[in-house]
């Protein structure tokens, strides 16, 4: 395996601070000591990997990712178990999306064997920043951008990739409810032939003027629309959406290039089949969804992704309509203590998704 070259930190957070943060994680606003990193050259191929003190990053002003946005980037957890060991999943997920994520924004692709060592001996030294408590996590955000010193439109010959870590709680903040989302018809996220199906900042970028919207209108999230047909539903600005039925089918967009793949998403359509649901992606009209809950046979919706896990989702606003979905259903419920049983080794791994890191 790469041996990443631990570079001494010079002080490293005191064990009361650390408890302090991991009290109350919150999402995405604390950060480990340390952070892996491997630099790229055309010329070099991958190389240096080291686990540095987390801290700024020097970079050239002309470093192409601030002008073209070259860059992607990973979300997942690391989960600690009652014996005290650290555990990741379906990690081999995301080192596949992120290089398919790579091909579409022309960077270069990283051998599944380096992804999973810069998560291992991060997290190796980084280790007491892992939390326990029910639904709790450290964020592992892998990214890579590019780095070199260019203006000129056309893929970079320097890039950087990074982990940091994050000890995170719930991603809408407080106890788990259900989320209110407002339907962008103003903005698309993502159209045939684009990036939406690669995990890349300039999608979540385009998603902050809707989201802003969303957040006007008193919501949490936003879902956004089928780009070409305006009436079926795709994606909330980061995660995945899912209806669940009165007669046992679960119902989700399928992937058309413009929906991102989440694993999160393979996860709950795999353990939907399990308790013997029948799945279907397929295309999910507003009007569906809409006629489904007010004669209910659509029972439940909810929301999945890492960082969101799986969220309930009460209210769709749409302009001045709001179709009101039960709260946090029994399907809901189910599917999301068995996932964190699994994520957390309360609920066996059946599926071999689980990967041990320290
Ligand atoms: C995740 O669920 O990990 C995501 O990437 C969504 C978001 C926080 C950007």
């Amino acid at each position: 395996m790469t041996q990443f070259d631990v570079v001494d930190h010079p002080n490293p957070t005191p064990a009361e601070r650390i408890a302090e943060v991991l009290q109350n994680p919150g999402f995405g606003t604390n950060f480990s000591d340390r952070t892996a990193v491997v630099d790229w050259t055309a010329d070099a191929g991958w190389h240096n990997a080291r686990i540095e003190p987390y801290g700024p990053i020097s970079l050239d002003p002309a470093a192409s990712v601030l002008h073209y946005a070259q860059e992607i980037f990973e979300g997942m957890k690391a989960y600690r178990h009652a014996d005290g060991s650290i555990y990741t999943f379906r990690p081999e997920a995301n080192a596949a999306r992120m290089n398919k994520s790579a091909r579409r924004l022309a960077l270069p692709e990283m051998d599944q064997e380096l992804f999973l060592a810069s998560l291992e001996q991060l997290v190796a030294v980084d280790r007491d920043w892992v939390p326990s408590g029910e639904g709790e996590a450290l964020y592992l955000r892998p990214f890579m951008f590019a780095t070199e010193a260019f203006l000129g439109v056309r893929p970079a010959k320097e890039v950087s990739y990074r982990v940091i870590a994050s000890p995170a709680g719930n991603y809408f903040g407080g106890e788990l409810k259900p989320v209110r989302i407002w339907v962008s018809r103003d903005y698309s996220r993502a159209a045939p032939g684009g990036t939406g199906d690669a995990k890349t900042g300039g999608n979540y970028a385009a998603s902050l003027a809707p989201q802003q919207q969303a957040i006007e209108k008193g919501c949490d999230q936003v879902l956004f629309l089928d780009p070409l047909h305006d009436n079926a539903i795709e994606e909330l600005g980061g995660m995945n959406v899912f209806l669940v039925t009165n007669d046992g089918r679960l119902l989700t967009p399928q992937l058309t290039g413009t929906i991102l793949e989440g694993v999160t998403r393979s996860s709950v359509i795999q353990l939907a089949q399990d308790r013997g649901l029948r799945v279907e992606e397929r295309r999910i009209t507003l009007e569906e969804w809409d006629r489904g809950v007010s004669d209910g046979t659509i029972t439940e919706v909810f929301a999945c992704g890492t960082a969101a896990v799986i969220t309930p989702i009460g209210e769709l606003v749409d302009g001045e309509k709001t179709i009101a979905s039960t709260g946090t259903g029994e399907v809901t419920q189910a599917i999301r203590e068995e996932l964190l049983g699994i994520q957390t080794g309360t609920v066996e791994d059946r599926h071999g998704w689980l990967h041990k890191l320290a």
